[in-house]
């Protein structure tokens, strides 16, 4: 039984064989064709968080895959009022085939993981969302071609999705340019992750520098709303301007896992311009997962 808690839970082989298989899916999907290798299989999913895209995605991927998911959000459940994740992942797990959880630390999903009889997937943690970089390489593929050796522009917080892009680095063989102010750089241990792949600017503007992608999310995480103020000071010199996207390389691609804060981290005209991939990006999220949950349930 396999866990998907973070990218580095598969080698670069399945990596590909997963991007592989969710272009695919997507093709057969666009065709209307009905491909339904779940039916009867139940997906649980427990959130902790709120979230648009990764309950929607696993919500419609399941019923398409021909299966059911149930969703579960903690204050409704009894983790709510205090039964151990033990407990609950020994009982959940014996009525469901797979589990998606969507928590704040990382620990809580490898403690899930460890008492569970079915496969987990991360759908985000304080430290990784996996299920978002897949979606985002499947993306890359599409508009750019292979990532291995290309150059991949971080600008702004070093938060789960910038330590996913550096597992991603490493585990793919792609350069990962990382910009973000003193305080909110990625600590040595997460940046050895993507071995000699990742560097650290000051400048968001040298990180962007020849770029195939240039990509960032927002500047206070869920759970970090106490701190908006203090970080919208911190990252003023971090927003993905136009200006930015011009040192970009030729023809480069721009991404944000979405919810995005127009005029934070990025300006509205770079969102909505020619060179973003965010609908294509949060749309491959659907395919990127059927992908996984069929190759879980394998
Ligand atoms: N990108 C992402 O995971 O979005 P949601 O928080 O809406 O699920
Ligand atoms: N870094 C963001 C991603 C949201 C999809 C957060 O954790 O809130």
């Amino acid at each position: 039984m396999r866990h998907f808690l973070s990218l580095r839970d598969c080698s670069a082989e399945e990596i590909h064989h997963l991007l592989r298989r969710a272009a695919e899916l997507k093709a057969l999907h666009r065709q209307g064709q009905l491909h339904q290798p779940l039916a009867g299989r139940v997906l649980g999913m427990v959130f902790e968080k709120s979230s648009t895209r990764t309950r929607v995605s696993f919500e419609a991927g399941m019923a398409q895959l021909g299966g059911h998911a149930i969703f579960l959000a903690t204050g409704d459940s009894q983790l709510g009022r205090g039964e151990p994740v033990a407990d609950t992942a020994r009982v959940i797990s014996r009525m469901v085939d797979t589990v998606m959880i969507r928590t704040y630390g990382h620990e809580m999903l490898e403690r899930f993981a460890a008492y569970s009889a079915a496969p987990v997937i991360n759908g985000l943690s304080d430290r990784s969302h996996p299920c978002q970089v897949l979606a985002d390489l499947q993306t890359f593929v599409e508009h750019c071609g292979g990532i291995a050796g290309r150059r991949v522009a971080w600008i702004g917080d070093a938060n789960n999705m910038c330590h996913t892009w550096i597992e991603a680095a490493g585990l793919l063989g792609f350069d990962l340019h990382i910009a973000a102010p003193a305080g909110y750089r990625p600590d040595a241990e997460a940046v050895a992750l993507g071995g000699d792949r990742v560097r650290l600017f000051d400048d968001a503007h040298a990180a962007a520098e020849g770029a195939d992608l240039v990509t960032t999310d927002v500047w206070a995480s869920m759970g970090q709303e106490g701190e908006q103020a203090d970080r919208e000071a911190a990252f003023r010199d971090y927003c993905v301007t136009e200006a930015l996207m011009a040192r970009a390389g030729e023809g480069a691609v721009f991404m944000h896992c979405l919810p995005a804060h127009r005029g934070e981290e990025v300006e509205a005209a770079v969102l909505e311009g020619p060179q973003s991939v965010v609908w294509e990006e949060a749309e491959n999220r659907l395919h990127a997962q059927k992908a996984l949950l069929e190759w879980l349930a394998a």
